[in-house]
């Protein structure tokens, strides 16, 4: 079965989630390209993938691996003049490439709203915090004035700011990292957006306000039923807030699928990778820190064959040279429709438990095992092993003694 029969015979991972509701997103064969002075930037290439609402995808991946690049394409926040975009986004059914600037910012904030890393991005240093909350209710609202300030109070107390009625007309620089942080999320769900992209929104916070930021995000996915998507190198942060999990590398989709089973059971050796250099992987105290060797791949002229082959220790178990000339199309592994990856071997599975696994969490491979063997007598739920809550995700990342995360 190749990746577009499959795209055309069964419904991504997250259509499986309730047959009845449509996917609020769709991406589609999605390609991002910058041409520039030195060559074309293949920042995302062919990538797929559905959400609805309710539901929170978690994109993982290293730096440069396409996954900010994808989200601004969502938001139309690429200049048309210096980026080619192929492929299709549907927003509510609405298809997002190629609308005006005019027709974007009317979704923009509205509809579909996106927390970046760095809140001074987004909040301007000139106003108060409340006015621009105000102004971006406006923008979508036909309120007075005093209504929208009101609702800024609302908003700024939503999210924990205390006495938000007194804080509401300072300027950003008088509110500290964690609060601003929480101003631009009350900004970005002043007009209960159907989809929310937060991009990284916990990386630069200490763990106690990271906590915090992320309960209030799935607090207000409770309140307005919107689909998020989370972009984080934080696996832990995955664990906690996704309900499947999009692996991407040099701009591609390499692994996706239900968040616990592809945490429990990753089928590619990139994932593994990052799995590996979870610090404190499971709660065990044998779990060892392994970094994945060698750098991302320059997207000016990324590997042929699977993106991943120069760095990966596993080509030497596919026959011939096919890591290095194939592309490996994203499909279906071994544990079910819901299950996407995008690699040459016959037998990751096995791979896994008995090479990776052992490396990194010794604890986990004797819950792996059994529940495989559980699984293999319901081959209906291949994804969905029953003891898979008693299964130890990763942590989520300790601070640095400064208390800034990396
Ligand atoms: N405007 C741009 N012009 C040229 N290259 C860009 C531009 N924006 C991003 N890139 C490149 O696209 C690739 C993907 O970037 P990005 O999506 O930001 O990665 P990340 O996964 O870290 O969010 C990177 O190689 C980055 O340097
Ligand atoms: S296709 Fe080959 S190089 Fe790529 S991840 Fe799989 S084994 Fe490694
Ligand atoms: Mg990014």
């Amino acid at each position: 079965m190749t990746e577009s029969d499959f795209l055309t015979s069964a419904p991504p991972a997250s259509a499986q989630q309730g047959a009845d509701a449509a996917p609020y997103l769709v991406v589609e064969d999605l390609t991002v390209r910058f041409p520039t002075a030195d060559g074309v930037v293949q920042a995302v290439t062919g990538l797929n993938y559905t959400l609805k609402q309710g539901k929170t995808l978690g994109i993982v991946g290293e730096s440069g691996s396409g996954k900010s690049v994808s989200s601004m394409a969502i938001m139309g926040l690429h200049d048309p003049k210096r980026t080619d975009m192929s492929g299709s986004i549907r927003v509510g059914g609405r298809e997002v490439i190629g609308l005006s600037n005019n027709q974007m910012q009317t979704l923009r904030g509205g509809e579909v709203a996106m927390i970046f890393q760095d809140p001074l991005t987004s909040l301007h240093p000139f106003y108060s915090i409340g006015d621009q909350i105000a102004e971006a209710y406006r923008a979508h609202n036909k309120v007075s004035k005093a209504q929208a300030k009101a609702k800024a109070v609302d908003m700024l107390d939503r999210v924990g700011i205390p006495q938000a009625r007194n804080r509401v007309d300072d300027y950003p620089h008088q509110f500290s990292g964690g609060m601003r942080q929480r101003a631009m999320i009350a900004m970005s769900l002043s007009n209960d957006p159907k989809l929310l992209i937060a991009d990284e929104p916990t990386t630069a916070l200490d763990v106690t306000v990271q906590a915090q930021i992320l309960d209030l995000l799935q607090e207000l996915q409770r309140d307005f039923d919107s689909a998020i998507i989370i972009i984080t190198h934080d696996l832990g942060v995955v664990a906690e807030m996704a309900d499947e999990v999009l692996v991407m590398y040099a701009g591609r989709g390499v692994e996706h699928g239900p968040t616990r089973e592809l945490l429990t059971h990753p089928e590619m050796p990139y994932t593994w990778g990052l799995l590996s250099s979870v610090p404190d992987v499971t709660a065990s105290t044998e779990s060892r820190l392994l970094p994945i060797p060698g750098n991302p791949p320059s997207l000016l002229n990324p590997p042929t064959g699977c993106p991943y082959h120069p760095r990966c220790a596993h080509r030497d178990k596919v026959p011939g040279d096919l890591c290095r000339t194939e592309l490996p199309e994203l499909i279906p592994g071994r544990r079910g429709p819901a299950h996407l990856k995008r690699c040459h071997l016959a037998n990751p599975d096995m791979i896994y438990e008995t090479e990776v696994l052992p490396e990194i969490a010794p604890d986990l491979v004797e819950l792996v095992t059994e529940e495989s063997l559980e699984d293999t007598s319901d081959p209906r739920h291949p994804g969905s092993p029953e003891n898979a809550d008693q299964i130890d995700t990763p942590q989520r990342r300790a601070p640095d003694p400064d208390g800034e995360v990396k």
